[in-house]
């Protein structure tokens, strides 16, 4: 076999959803990436723990977004400034060969930082999904009349559990104070749902490896998930965090199931509401059954008085290229579906 055989096509198919997805500069490094594995360039030593890694075990461990994450990270700090020199800013052209060359570059001058990097999986926490969501919370809040309680799984640093504070400029969708620091834009098809004010009255989330804002080398890590190019995004993610730090978040570190089992319970009073976005895919199928059945337990105790919904923003298995946005609803479980989405939140076709 080939060496890196499987890594050179899996970074072929993730530049090609890079540039689906509207990162030109991540399609056009990793297209350059995957060149210099095939020729023997010093990417080989770089990423020679998955020279013979399996494709399908690439794509469980995140790794071609790694590939593309540690030279973003690196270029984000200050200690290689020929890299950081030439990767994306607004405002000037997009200059993929002049970052390539630099990041070809600190492959030699910055090993170790580049390397030590992709030890991490991926953390990501797209707060455009809240977008996605917002149909959802507001659909509970319309239908029950009464304020919310939000558990978020899978939360990763928190950043939508204020979703409630964030401002909402989508088509016909306007949502949230006018003054919020955190603004959600996105395309958005179809009606839009019930515009009614929301009070959410408890807030609370659980990851299995929360990132801890507090700390700014797990804080840089999280922004370095961001696709380079996608400035909105990283302007949207700053001002999440600092709005997150100032509610003083905390996001508790366990597993799901465990959680959701130990936490949430319908309450008289309000509507509670469990919720999670790109999340469920990367639990195992027991895990995925598990929480299932503990979902519906919590559902069988719901009452008119302490109505519990389960609300989710997640690929469906056969194609997680795009989102459907779920919502079912006790008492009774009736489940619908409300909306497709972009898988960042960028559009939203609602069918509430
Ligand atoms: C792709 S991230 C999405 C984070 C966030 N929900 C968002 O949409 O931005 C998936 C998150 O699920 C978390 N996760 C995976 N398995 C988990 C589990 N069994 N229990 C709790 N969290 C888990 C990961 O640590 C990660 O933070």
């Amino acid at each position: 076999m080939t060496a890196f055989v499987h890594l050179i096509r899996a970074l072929r198919i993730q530049a090609e959803i890079c540039g689906q997805m509207g990162s030109p500069f991540n399609e056009g490094l990793l297209e350059r990436i995957a060149f210099d594995l095939e020729a023997g360039g010093p990417s080989c030593r770089l990423f020679e723990r998955w020279e013979a890694t399996a494709l399908r075990q690439l794509a469980d461990d995140g790794v071609m977004i790694r590939v593309a994450n540690t030279f973003n990270h690196l270029a984000m700090g200050g200690e290689a400034e020929a890299l950081s020199a030439a990767w994306p800013r607004p405002g000037a052209p997009l200059d993929v060969d002049a970052a390539w060359v630099a990041a070809r570059a600190a492959i030699r001058t910055h090993f170790e930082a580049l390397s030590t990097f992709l030890d991490h999986e991926p953390q990501t926490n797209e707060v455009r999904r809240a977008g996605g969501l917002l149909g959802g919370f507001l659909t509970v809040a319309a239908e029950t009349g009464l304020p919310l309680r939000c558990f978020e799984i899978g939360a990763s640093a928190g950043l939508n559990l204020y979703w409630d504070r964030f401002r909402y400029e989508m088509g016909p969708v306007t949502w949230g104070d006018p003054a919020a620091t955190v603004r959600v834009d996105a395309d958005w098809q179809g009606a839009a749902p019930p515009l009614v004010p929301v009070e959410v009255i408890e807030r609370a989330g659980c990851d299995r490896r929360p990132t801890d804002l507090t700390d700014p080398v797990q804080r840089r890590r999280l922004l370095a998930c961001i696709w380079p190019d996608m400035f909105d995004r990283l302007a949207r993610s700053r001002c999440a965090i600092d709005l997150a730090l100032a509610e003083g978040v905390t996001v508790e570190a366990a597993d799901a199931l465990d959680w959701a089992r130990s936490r949430v319970r319908p309450q008289a009073g309000a509507a509670t509401v469990l919720f999670h976005s790109v999340f469920w895919q990367y639990l195992p199928q027991a895990t995925q059954k598990g929480l299932a059945a503990a979902i519906a337990e919590i559902g069988a105790s719901a009452t008119p008085q302490a109505p519990f919904a389960w609300l989710r923003f997640e690929p469906p298995p056969t194609n997680l290229r795009i989102i459907e946005v779920w919502l079912t609803s006790w008492p009774g479980g009736a489940e619908r579906r409300l909306a497709t989405a972009h898988p960042h939140g960028a559009s939203t076709i609602w069918l509430g």
